[in-house]
């Protein structure tokens, strides 16, 4: 993460330093332009893919008990919300703690969609949508008021930063969430991890027989042509997704099928045969693995909850 003093690196600076490196790597947050979006969609719905079909079962079962803990007139704060379903459980099982919802997110938009169903299912909860890449300092909006912060992080999206990163991100949410919290109140962030599990289960979720996540991991490509003036040919890469178990993550990878150069904001990247680029990590966090990441950012555990097949976890995180 940049300091405070240096200007935050370009997406085409930050794209031509990951295809630099030795194993090459593009950021993960380029996956989510519209086709990326659509097809992230259509990921939540394939057979294999059970992270959000868990966490929904979760959220089904546990949200009531999950909102008891926001403070009165709490303004929910959703960081990287894809969509509102999952913010809609926490509101409507709150009975009337939330007085505003507060989705942060990249994708704009995803955004736009999501602030327009959540205002005409909820004509009475402000919805204040910020566009914000959530691993730089975040600016909340100013019409937030002296509302209580209830931060909550679903879907998984931490498993995507390695646990330094995740626990520079833990700091920073608690350092917002501190500021705006009300004298002998304390922060509290809800993050949904998914748990560890048997390989057998982990590879087909990220290689679906269908091919939609190869689609998926695919379109970076696409995505980094638009905006770093790139000649990707994703004809020329195929999908790759491993499980690291030393890690404790999934990896996903495009590997290129031949010996080719392409050109990236005019500067030429060289591959090998089977030569791969890095695109994402998806760490599954165990709920002790978690707690701990979460105290060494200075926050400790409030609360856990699970799914019935204890495939995904909830943390309550109190700072
Ligand atoms: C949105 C980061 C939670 O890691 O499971 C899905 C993204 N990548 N299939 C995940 C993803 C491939 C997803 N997260």
């Amino acid at each position: 993460m940049p300091d405070s003093h240096a200007p935050a690196p370009t997406v085409l600076d930050e794209i031509l330093s990951g295809l630099s490196a030795g194993q090459k790597t593009l950021p993960a947050k380029l996956f989510y332009d519209d086709a990326g979006c659509a097809l992230f969609g259509r990921i939540t719905e394939l057979p294999e893919y059970y992270v959000t079909r868990a966490e929904m079962a979760l959220l089904g079962r546990h949200a009531g008990e999950i909102a008891a803990h926001a403070p009165d007139g709490a303004a929910l704060v959703e960081y990287g919300a894809s969509d509102e379903a999952k913010g809609m459980a926490l509101v409507d099982s709150g009975r009337g703690a939330f007085s505003a919802y507060v989705p942060v997110d990249i994708a704009a938009c995803a955004l736009e969609a999501i602030a327009q169903r959540m205002r005409s299912s909820h004509p009475d909860l402000p919805v204040l949508p910020v566009q914000a890449d959530f691993l730089q300092a975040l600016a909340l909006p100013e019409q937030l008021g002296e509302r209580p912060l209830f931060g909550f992080f679903p879907g998984s999206t931490i498993g995507n930063f390695r646990p330094p990163m995740a626990r520079r991100f833990l700091g920073n949410v608690r350092d917002t969430l501190s500021v705006a919290s009300t004298p002998g109140s304390v922060p509290c962030l809800v993050v949904g991890t998914d748990l560890r599990k048997d390989k057998e289960r982990l590879i087909p979720a990220y290689d679906d027989a269908a091919g939609v996540t190869a689609a998926f991991n695919l379109n970076i490509l696409n995505h980094v042509n638009a905006v770093a003036g790139a000649d990707f040919d994703p004809s020329r890469f195929r999908h790759r997704a491993i499980w690291n178990a030393h890690e404790g993550r999934i990896e996903m990878h495009l590997e290129s099928t031949v010996a080719q150069t392409v050109t990236v904001g005019g500067r030429p990247i060289a591959f090998r045969a089977n030569e791969t680029i890095h695109t994402e990590d998806s760490y599954k966090h165990t709920r002790e693995g978690f707690a701990a990441l979460a105290l060494s950012a200075g926050w400790r555990s409030g609360g856990f909850w699970t799914d019935p097949e204890s495939l995904f976890g909830m943390h309550l995180l109190l700072g």
